[in-house]
């Protein structure tokens, strides 16, 4: 069984029919009918609706969904394929958000039938969201920092822009297991940054591993994007910069004519160090 309690921590089994999941000290959660399961306990939640809001979290979909980040997704689901042998493999997406990588990752892998696919998010909305839309992927809801699984579950965590903890990471892979982590290249929105900061600075490619990684694969994607008005400002709610943007700014962005964003990615690969040999 993939998950703990978020209480006690024991092993969460499942029981038929209610499809509920229980320990051993009789704590007990309920399967959501979209699917998803809600182990985030309340004392480990710090505000009433923790994690990226309702708003954030759609415009986030209405922008990916429109397929600017598709190559993105394609470089994902290459880099899996290539480092994967023919046996089932555990994927978890951890900070998944409406689960669009996951979507993705199912449709684009090859033989995703072998693919035990996983996606956990702080936020409830973006969880029901995502579980609605693949009955395929076991979605949670809990916190990256106190992940409700057994050790040593998975053979690949994907992180896309969302925050984590390296011993938790290397506590949930397998000994060889790998992490996917995909951050902005120096040239990452550099049109949209135009508009906000006086001096753009192109800041170094270097990417920093998580303790006890070492990389074995690498890859940079770049290309160009024209969002049209409304799909510019779903794009900078995307962004950590969304709120140096208000006001005059934010209606230059809107009104700009045809304006054509650069995009910079940076998928890295790596694997737990102390196993490599
Ligand atoms: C920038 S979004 C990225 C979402 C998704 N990976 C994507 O690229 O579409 C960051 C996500 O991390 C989630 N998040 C923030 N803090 C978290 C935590 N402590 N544990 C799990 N998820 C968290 C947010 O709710 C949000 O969905
Ligand atoms: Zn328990």
């Amino acid at each position: 069984m993939p998950y703990t309690c978020p209480l006690c921590q024991l092993p969460l089994t499942q029981h038929l029919p209610s499809k509920g999941y229980y320990c051993k000290n009789k704590h007990h959660f309920d399967l959501a009918k979209e699917g998803y399961l809600n182990l985030l306990a309340v004392q480990h939640k710090k505000t009433k609706e923790p994690g990226d809001s309702r708003a954030m979290m759609r415009s986030r979909r209405n922008f990916l969904e429109a397929g600017f980040y598709q190559h993105v997704a394609e470089a994902i689901a290459h880099m899996i394929d290539k480092h994967r042998d023919k046996t089932p493999m555990s994927i978890l997406d951890m900070g998944c958000g409406e689960g669009y990588y996951s979507r993705q990752i199912e449709k684009l892998c090859k033989n995703p039938e072998n693919l035990d696919l996983h996606g956990i998010d702080i936020a409830k909305n973006a969880i029901l969201a995502a579980a609605k839309k693949q009955a395929n992927a076991k979605f949670i809801v809990a916190s990256n920092k106190r992940p409700p699984y057994s050790d040593h579950y998975f053979d690949l965590i994907l992180r896309v822009y969302a925050p984590s903890d390296d011993s938790e990471i290397a506590r949930l892979l397998k000994h060889n297991g790998l992490l996917l982590t995909v951050t902005p290249g120096p040239r990452h929105l550099w049109q949209l940054k135009e508009f906000i900061y006086k001096h753009v600075n192109e800041h170094e490619l270097n990417v920093s591993l998580s303790k006890g990684f070492e990389q074995i694969d690498c890859q940079r994607v770049s290309f160009k994007i024209k969002p049209e008005q409304e799909q510019r400002m779903a794009l900078l709610q995307m962004t950590p910069f969304a709120w140096r943007a208000k006001g005059e700014i934010q209606s230059k962005i809107q009104r700009a004519h045809e304006l054509e964003i650069e995009t910079d990615f940076v998928l890295t690969l790596a694997k737990r160090a102390d196993f490599s040999v």
